[in-house]
């Protein structure tokens, strides 16, 4: 079988639609939703199973195509954590798919039919008792680099593909909420709020732990009685 292959826009959509099927002021031609079309010169986007040789290289693009994600969010999105993602690659069941311009990594994608690893939280009963049988999205990233460029949508396109050749009913995945980009792009796809786990805070009124400084009184002055006592006391010790 063929390596899966798809050409990629090579300029990001513009905002204005022309209408359906005209040309843009460059004369390029758009399709119905306003896109720019691939020419036959565009460069092509492959997709094909990670190999052990690929891990680091895909760690390496995993950090850099999240980490304007996760410099506005409290947990950090994706990668997990690296010790996670290289076991990943020996657990049974879990795709993990390159996507590449010229050999270079365009984007990737991690997915698996069945809820995997020890490690895991999710409930698979939530999905059994909606009759669903998901397709579990671990992964989807583009390099940033590419956005824009109908990569992300080809990587979806596979994910469904995989989705549909296997009798899955639907594609599962976990996103922030504040990662108002991608949950945008979601949305457009068709995919829908399931649940709603979210991170709550409560402002507090702070007072430091240590108390203020604390005025110290005065000695006090010993009692002419005292005094006396103190006297006599010392006079009888001498004799
Ligand atoms: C979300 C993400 C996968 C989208 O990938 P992408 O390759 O940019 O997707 P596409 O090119 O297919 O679609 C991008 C959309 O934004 C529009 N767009 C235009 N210019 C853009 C730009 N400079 N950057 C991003 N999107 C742009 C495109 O026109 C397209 O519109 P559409 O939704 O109407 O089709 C990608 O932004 C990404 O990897 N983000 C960081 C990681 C992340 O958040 N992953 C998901 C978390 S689980």
């Amino acid at each position: 079988m063929g390596v899966p292959k798809r050409r990629v826009t090579k300029k990001p959509a513009v905002a204005k639609k022309p209408a359906r099927g005209k040309r843009d002021g460059a004369g390029k031609k758009r399709d119905g939703a306003g896109k720019k079309r691939a020419k036959p010169d565009d460069p092509v986007v492959t997709v094909r199973r990670i190999h052990r040789r690929d891990l680091n290289r895909v760690w390496e693009f995993l950090k850099l195509s999240f980490a304007k994600v996760n410099l506005e969010t409290v947990e950090y999105q994706r990668p997990r954590s690296m010790k996670r993602f290289m076991r990943t690659y020996d657990e049974e069941g879990v795709e993990q798919l390159v996507f590449e311009v010229d050999g270079a990594i365009v984007a990737y994608a991690e997915c698996a039919h069945e809820v995997l690893g020890k490690d895991n939280w999710i409930n698979e009963n939530y999905f059994e008792r909606r009759k669903m049988e998901p397709l579990f999205v671990e992964e989807l990233a583009v390099h940033p680099d590419w956005n824009g460029r109908g990569v992300g949508s080809f990587v979806m396109q596979q994910l469904e593909h995989l989705a549909k050749v296997r009798g899955l009913s639907h594609i599962v995945l976990e996103v922030a909420e504040n990662n108002e980009h991608a949950l945008q792009w979601y949305r457009k796809r068709g995919f829908r709020k399931l649940d709603a786990a979210i991170f709550m805070s409560m402002s507090v009124d702070t007072e430091p732990e240590l108390l203020p400084p604390q005025p110290v009184k005065p000695r006090a002055m010993p009692s002419p009685d005292a005094l006396a006592t103190e006297d006599d006391t010392a006079g009888a010790t001498e004799g």
